[in-house]
């Protein structure tokens, strides 16, 4: 296919390869907010009478470009599909936080190889977080010519002329700005959910913790202005929307980019969000240094705001928490953590843990054990420490032997298990409110939804209750779930 040259790209301005080097740079130049994003006319119908697929690795923030990739494709005539075979286009949203993460997008563009032989006139797409990074253009332009277009997370508006280019052009067209974007504020959205939606109030993140690569593919924090944030909320509790999730890297900086207003901050946007008539506010994911006491004080007014804080800690021990520039001791950490559960005392807490990062001693990660202990986090994400390339924790010796890291990860899990155990088994019949999201995955005849703590509960109803909030008796617990009964009889709902 001859496709392993960057000959189709235009090295202007916006066509030119990634450079993590230059997505380092924070820039002054204030944020454009851009309200008039359109289709042109004459590519409404490119995609007339053909499918797309998009498959989503990473976080909620991909899980929300998809979304507005959806929306985009689906404003070009495309329709949805599920399966691979029938797709005339597919996007691979990539993330690029872990090795692992990375290994699995490249075992999959590997496979699609055959598709692509069969169907010349398919497109693969890769995007997110990956396309942000010049070894993983170099290696797809060497290795995968059966890609035909990257872009990234800052230029996604442009979907629609990158994607009539690849239809025309039989070279790989790469367009990946190493500068973050303006916000667009008038993108299409096909959401997943008719109940439950992402809504983005902040992008990027400014926090370079040492070992992460989000602050490169993602650029500068910038925040959305609250009344966009506010009117989407609203729309969408209009629309019958039950659960609105408020993503970003570092919600808690939210607002400190908005020079005009006076120190609004995610506070006061909970604060307004709190009074829209939508039943569950949820937010993600908090930084224990910018969690402030003025967030604590409105998360204890309640109402629709969840009872749920992720907070990751990455460490119990202050010498690692300071080399990952977390900018927070163990002793702030556990302070800030008792100061939300004393305002809000039924608050489920979950984390996320780094275990062997560099030079990490079994004494520093036994404060990370003992934290558990103190905190007896509801449940966590743990991860073995994943060099990234371009990052300053690259640069140290990536010396804990994997043996002692798998080890190390096995002995917290063990300890985060026992923990959401116990935390589940509080639950014992307790009445619930629970979101009915669908049927369990294991079995359609029992639905499945979470309470505002984000418990897992399943239980035997009809499906005419999927989308309602019903309360649930919990009979059983489990390490992850609950199990229930239908309460048929409305109560007041538990938490
Ligand atoms: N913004 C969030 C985290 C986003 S990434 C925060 O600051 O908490 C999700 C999680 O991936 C991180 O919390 C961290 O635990 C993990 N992670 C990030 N970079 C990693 C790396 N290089 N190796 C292993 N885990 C990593
Ligand atoms: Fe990564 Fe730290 Fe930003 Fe989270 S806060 S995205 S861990 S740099
Ligand atoms: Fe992954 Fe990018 Fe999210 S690296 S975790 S998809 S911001």
């Amino acid at each position: 296919m001859g496709k392993s040259t960057f000959s189709k790209v235009d090295f202007s301005k916006y066509f030119q390869p990634p450079s993590l080097k230059d997505a380092r740079r924070r820039r002054r130049e204030p944020v454009h907010i851009i309200n008039n994003f359109s289709i042109p006319e004459e590519m409404k119908t490119i995609g007339k009478g053909k499918n797309y697929l998009i498959e989503t690795y990473g976080c909620q923030m991909n899980e929300a470009d998809s979304e507005v990739m959806a929306g985009i494709l689906e404003a070009m005539g495309y329709r949805p599909t599920e399966d691979a075979a029938l797709a005339d286009v597919i996007l691979v949203n990539t993330c690029a936080i872990r090795e692992n993460a990375e290994n699995r997008v490249f075992g999959h563009i590997g496979r699609m190889k055959p598709l692509k032989l069969e169907k010349p006139g398919l497109i693969i797409g890769l995007c997110g977080c990956m396309a942000q990074e010049e070894t993983v253009v170099n290696k797809v332009l060497r290795t995968y010519p059966q890609v035909d277009l990257i872009f990234g997370t800052h230029n996604i508006h442009r979907l629609p002329q990158l994607l009539q280019e690849a239809l025309f052009s039989k070279e790989m067209v790469v367009e990946v700005w190493s500068k973050e974007g303006d916000i667009v504020e008038n993108l299409p959205v096909a959401r997943h959910g008719h109940f439950q939606a992402w809504v983005n109030i902040m992008f990027g993140c400014d926090k370079f913790c040492t070992y992460c690569i989000v602050p490169y593919t993602r650029g500068k924090e910038r925040s959305r202005r609250p009344e966009e944030i506010i009117s989407e909320v609203r729309d969408l509790a209009r629309r019958g929307y039950k659960e609105v999730t408020l993503l970003g890297q570092n919600v808690n900086a939210y607002g400190k980019d908005l020079k005009d207003l006076d120190h609004y901050g995610l506070g006061n946007l909970m604060d307004e969000i709190r009074k829209i008539g939508i039943p569950r506010v949820r937010f993600m994911t908090s930084h224990p240094k910018d969690f402030d006491d003025h967030l604590i004080e409105v998360l204890g007014k309640g109402g629709n705001l969840c009872e749920h804080i992720h907070l990751p800690v990455q460490s119990g021990n202050s010498d690692i928490l300071k080399i990952m520039g977390r900018g927070y001791t163990r002793e702030r950490y556990l302070d800030l953590f008792h100061k939300i559960k004393n305002t809000v005392p039924n608050a489920a807490f979950t984390t996320d843990i780094i275990v062997g990062f560099p030079n990490e001693t079994e004494a520093q990660f036994e404060d990370t054990l003992s934290l558990v202990k103190e905190c007896r986090f509801d449940g966590a994400y743990t991860f073995i420490y994943s060099p990234r390339a371009g990052t300053p924790a690259a640069r140290m010796k990536d010396n804990i032997p994997m043996e002692v890291k798998k080890e190390r990860l096995q002995r917290l899990n063990r300890l985060i298990d026992q923990y959401a155990s116990e935390s589940n088994a509080k639950y014992q019949d307790q009445v619930v409110e629970v979101l009915v999201e669908g049927t369990s995955r294991k079995n359609d005849q029992v639905l499945s939804g979470h309470t505002r703590t984000n418990k897992v509960v399943n239980f035997v109803g009809p499906k005419s209750l999927i989308g309602q909030l019903v309360n649930v008796k919990i009979t059983e617990t489990k390490m992850w779930s609950l199990d229930g009964e239908w309460q048929r009889e409305p109560e007041v709902a538990g938490k």
